[in-house]
């Protein structure tokens, strides 16, 4: 089929984790003849090493627009979010925005999307179903998983943005399963894998030629990479102290490296915590890292501490084993078949220790999490658009 008018696609990137989430389908889409996507940056993180850094390692072009919203409370956030991109949307009314992870733009972004109603006639290009629709079609990326917590705004927002978009692309089959049961039509379900991993691959050259590790004066396969940032771990005093106090015992048994989150590290000075850790000898701390520093890192330690949703699903595709701080997880797949354990901040230590002591398990990396994910996406997009 020729066709006329080339599909508008907005990209959403907003914060860290879904810089990756985005790349490989910018570059994926960008070789279409059927459409130029226009990445849009919220301006959720802003920070160099929080943004910028990523675009570069990513090889993304600068955004196309940036709503430059920045910090703020989780309404001020969401609301700003909203307020700017209602007036992008009705300016440049794309056919497609392709929302993607939890943050709190993901939602701000699909409630705006699903909303809007555009001024003028519809696209000729677009499919006959989304033709009289006046508003873009919403695609959910990463849809379908919780962690049945809904004391964490991520929980939120995953379930507010898949009850609102059209089409819910999902990384695992235990993401289908919750569709169904919180009643979502079956149509509007599609397993295309999970799309981090396709990162990873566009990048396994430059990663495993890093060797950021030595920088740090550590040995491969004998350091402990930590990473925390979740509000429930960092932002009370009690906890934030008792997992400093666990990983000062356990850095006497391996050295680690924690690359702090600015949340993080406000809150390592607000509670007096930053002293301790910065006079350890074995504990390396740095500013947040890029993507390819960070995951050859990871490539290259012998166990991750986290409470990120990510790097549960790295760390499996890589096979390092992997503590989550947290007593539930959005991505159970990574314990069932990969490398992932959930810990409480008073079994820490313990957990370290078995864990140093053991060879590692044999797992299996889930299905479609193999690099293809993108392009998986780029069909979707291209039949739901009515375009083969
Ligand atoms: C957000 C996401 C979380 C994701 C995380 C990854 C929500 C609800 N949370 O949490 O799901 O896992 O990003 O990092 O959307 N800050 C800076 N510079 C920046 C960004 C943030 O200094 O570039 C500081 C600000 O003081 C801000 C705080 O970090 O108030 C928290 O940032 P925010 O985006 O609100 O939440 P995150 O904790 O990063």
């Amino acid at each position: 089929m020729e066709v006329a008018i080339k599909i508008k696609i907005h990209l959403i990137a907003a914060a860290r984790p879904n810089f990756m989430k985005i790349a490989p389908l910018y570059h994926a889409l960008v070789k279409t003849d059927w459409t130029n996507p226009i990445i849009v940056h919220t301006g959720q993180h802003y920070d160099a090493n929080m943004s910028e850094a990523f675009f570069a390692d990513l090889n993304l072009p600068s955004p196309q627009i940036n709503l430059e919203i920045g910090s703020g409370s989780h309404a001020e956030q969401t609301a700003k979010v909203m307020m700017a991109y209602e007036k992008t949307l009705l300016r440049d009314k794309p056919d497609v925005v392709i929302v993607v992870g939890d943050v709190n733009s993901t939602l701000a972004c699909a409630l705006v999307a699903s909303k809007i109603t555009y001024p003028e006639d519809p696209d000729p290009a677009f499919s006959e179903q989304y033709q009289n629709a006046r508003r873009p079609m919403i695609l959910h990326l990463e849809a379908g998983l919780r962690s049945f917590d809904r004391s964490m705004p991520e929980e939120i927002n995953r379930i507010a943005t898949d009850a609102i978009s059209d089409v819910l692309l999902t990384p695992s089959p235990d993401a289908d399963v919750n569709l169904l049961h919180e009643g979502i039509a079956e149509d509007k379900i599609i397993r295309v894998g999970n799309i981090m991993i396709d990162s990873f691959e566009l990048l396994r050259s430059k990663i495993e030629s890093l060797r950021i590790h030595e920088k740090f004066g550590l040995e491969a396969g004998n350091y402990l990479v930590v990473t925390l940032h979740r509000p429930a771990n960092v932002d009370d005093r009690e906890k934030l102290t008792k997992i400093c106090s666990a990983l000062n015992h356990i850095s006497e048994k391996l050295p680690l490296i924690f690359p702090i989150h600015p949340r993080t590290k406000k809150n390592l000075e607000k509670f007096g915590l930053l002293g301790e850790i910065e006079r350890n000898k074995h504990i390396f701390i740095s500013e947040p890292m890029g993507y390819i520093n960070f995951i050859s890192l990871v490539t290259n330690s012998r166990l991750v501490v986290t409470d990120s949703g990510g790097i549960q699903e790295e760390t499996t595709y890589i096979g390092i084993p992997c503590l989550t701080l947290r007593n539930n997880t959005e991505r159970p797949i990574t314990i069932e078949q990969g490398t992932n354990q959930l810990c409480e901040v008073h079994d820490l230590e313990k957990t370290v220790e078995s864990l140093l002591s053991r060879k590692n398990r044999s797992t299996k990396c889930p299905e479609l999490w193999d690099g293809k994910t993108a392009e998986r996406i780029v069909e979707v997009i291209k039949n739901r658009c009515g375009l083969n």
